[in-house]
């Protein structure tokens, strides 16, 4: 089975960004945590500041792996194109977020992903990247 896990933009910055909201953790410090808990899963990482190659990684892998877990940062709130690549794939899209956006600014509880999206997980820090695989495989 494999997994691709996408951040957006400014998460190349976790662990030194807003910790109070995004937490002390590095993604470079979780994945292998996390890769830990699923040895029998590829999990592929992929993080772009910039929105077409957000996409253009989704249509590479989007006919092929099972599953992409995607925190589009705040193109989540934006990006008709980003929700125009997931209804394109094969692969379904789990959308994450690290905190509750509900609880937090007016503009961050729209997502314009979310439609294309099999379903969302978020606000349960980095652990939500991993309750988002649970999630896809719950679906095979
Ligand atoms: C985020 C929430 C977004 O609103 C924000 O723009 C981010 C991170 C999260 O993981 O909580 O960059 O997607």
């Amino acid at each position: 089975m494999k997994i691709l896990i996408i951040n957006g933009p400014n998460l190349n910055l976790l662990g030194v960004r807003e910790p109070g909201i995004y937490g002390k953790e590095s993604m470079d410090s979780y994945l292998p945590r996390l890769r830990g808990c699923y040895p029998d899963i590829d999990i592929e990482y992929f993080q772009s500041n910039v929105e077409g190659e957000l996409i253009n990684k989704m249509q590479e892998v989007g006919f092929s792996y099972d599953g992409i877990v995607l925190n589009a940062g705040a193109y989540t709130h934006t990006s008709i194109a980003i929700l125009d690549c997931i209804r394109s794939l094969r692969t379904p899209v789990v959308e994450v977020h690290i905190s509750n956006v509900n609880d937090r600014e007016e503009y961050r509880r729209h997502s314009m992903i979310g439609p294309g999206c099999k379903g969302t997980i978020q606000g349960f820090g980095l652990d939500s990247y991993r309750l988002a695989i649970e999630a896809l495989l719950g679906q095979r």
